[in-house]
């Protein structure tokens, strides 16, 4: 859902090309194709290639025309681009008839490709997904490219971004320009060329716009992304209700008989222990801890629930782990029908479940590793307390 959005942004965006990387093909060369066809633009790479016969799977490269003012005069301009992506020697993508799709080394692949385009175009724009350091390698190999348009497919280290002019090191190779603007759609990233009378780059202008709440969102996007992320909390809804361990509401709970209590209210020690330690919600500490709930029902932790409510992503996983108590956590919250009372950033959220807290407070609870130091962190994990495989 979250791809065939993306594509439809893109061609609301006038998109003309984008560099196939290894991620595009993540769900196979099938489920690419198809993607492939709903997209305005070209998909380009010259190092993806069929292992067999060594041929890229898309084209490798393609020339786009545009037109530049020469004061009074239109000119056309053809600006070739070539798409590289890191090698991945572990990379194996099989595709049904027994064929398999494999990355050769980019260097290899620019060598080969960039004389013949420097031939159909008067520029030409390496788009690239590899880390800057071998992006930086590939117009020493080629000198034919005057601009690299990069972003960092590297796990682990996507938001790369370039430094400005003042950091040649970075963005500078004999004449080739460099520019990484991050990742996300965070970040816009504009390059400006100014040509010479041959139509050579007499000069560039990189700048790197921050898409920050000063920017108003374009309608058009806007309603895309939209309708997509309410698409996808449906979605998931249905997928955290039909996998629910708790009976729907309704259902009448199973009897049960608790431990006996000693003449205190409290259970015997041994019984406490013996108890599985689960989460039991905020609710519960503030008649014991009426000035630190007092705290914290003011702050913005106590709504940290109700603000994916309003966003529409109240069932989006990867907001979870964040926004409730033990979201993947053994006796964490699951969803809103068996654990209503385990959302928000909680009480437990840093000082671990509770359940045996109140009858047993002399048996030391809530230590957070941050006490030395001062700050919160993640709690210290207590016995019976695993994350869920
Ligand atoms: C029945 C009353 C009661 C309830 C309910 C209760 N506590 Fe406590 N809590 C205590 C007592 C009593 C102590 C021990 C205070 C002491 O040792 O000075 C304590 C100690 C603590 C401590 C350690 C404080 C320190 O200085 O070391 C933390 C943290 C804590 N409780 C958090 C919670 C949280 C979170 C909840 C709700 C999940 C909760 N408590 C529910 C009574 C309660
Ligand atoms: C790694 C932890 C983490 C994850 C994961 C996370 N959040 Fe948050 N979220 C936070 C923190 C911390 C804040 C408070 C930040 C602040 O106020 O500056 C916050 C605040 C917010 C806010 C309020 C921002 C504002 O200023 O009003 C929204 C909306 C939000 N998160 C939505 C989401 C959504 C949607 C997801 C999942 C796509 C998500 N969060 C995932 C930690 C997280
Ligand atoms: C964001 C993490 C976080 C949340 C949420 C949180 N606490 Fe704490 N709490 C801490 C940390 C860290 C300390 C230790 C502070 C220190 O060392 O001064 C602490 C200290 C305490 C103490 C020790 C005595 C005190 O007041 O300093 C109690 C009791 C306590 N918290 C109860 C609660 C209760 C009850 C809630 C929910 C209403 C809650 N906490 C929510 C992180 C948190």
């Amino acid at each position: 859902m979250q791809t065939d959005a993306l594509i439809e942004g893109m061609n609301a965006l006038g998109y003309k090309v984008s560099n196939l990387s290894l991620r595009d093909l993540a769900h196979g060369y099938e489920a690419f194709l198809e993607r492939q066809k709903k997209a305005h633009f070209e998909f380009v790479s010259a190092n993806i290639v069929w292992k067999a016969t060594g041929e890229p799977v898309a084209a490798p490269t393609t020339v786009v025309k545009t037109t530049v003012r020469d004061g009074a005069r239109i000119k056309e301009v053809r600006i070739g681009f070539i798409g590289l992506t890191r090698h991945d020697p572990a990379f194996l993508k099989e595709v049904a008839g027994g064929r398999s799709i494999v990355t050769i080394d980019p260097l290899v692949a620019v060598e080969k490709r960039a004389p013949a385009l420097r031939q159909k175009a008067d520029v030409i724009v390496a788009l690239v997904a590899m880390d800057l350091e071998q992006a930086r390698q590939l117009p020493k190999k080629a000198r034919e490219i005057d601009l690299v348009l990069g972003g960092d497919s590297t796990p682990g280290r996507t938001s790369t971004q370039t430094r400005t002019d003042d950091f040649p090191e970075d963005t500078q190779i004999g004449r080739a320009r460099v520019l990484y603007a991050g990742d996300q759609g965070k970040v816009l990233g504009e390059v400006r060329l100014f040509f010479d009378d041959k139509k050579a780059i007499a000069s560039t202008q990189r700048t790197l716009v921050g898409l920050t709440r000063e920017w108003p969102d374009d309608p058009g996007l806007a309603k895309i992304q939209e309708t997509v992320k309410v698409a996808i909390n449906d979605y998931n809804k249905t997928q955290t209700e039909s996998q629910s361990p708790f009976a729907p509401a309704g259902t009448p709970a199973p009897p049960s008989s608790p431990p006996p209590r000693t003449s205190t209210g409290k259970l015997p020690l041994a019984a406490a222990l013996a108890q599985p330690l689960t989460y039991t919600g905020s609710d519960r500490c503030a008649p014991c801890h009426e000035q630190a709930f007092a705290v914290w029902a003011k702050s913005g932790h106590a709504h940290a629930f109700q603000t994916l409510i309003e966003n529409k992503q109240e069932y989006n996983p990867k907001c979870l782990g964040c926004h409730t108590i033990g979201y993947g956590m053994t006796h964490g919250y699951i969803g809103p029908i068996g654990t209503p009372l385990l959302v928000n950033v909680g009480c437990e959220s840093c000082h671990g479940p509770s359940s045996r807290h109140p009858d047993q407070v002399q048996q030391g609870f809530g230590r957070t590793e941050g006490q030395a130091l001062g700050r919160p962190t993640r709690p210290a994990v207590s016995p019976g307390w695993t994350p869920i495989p």
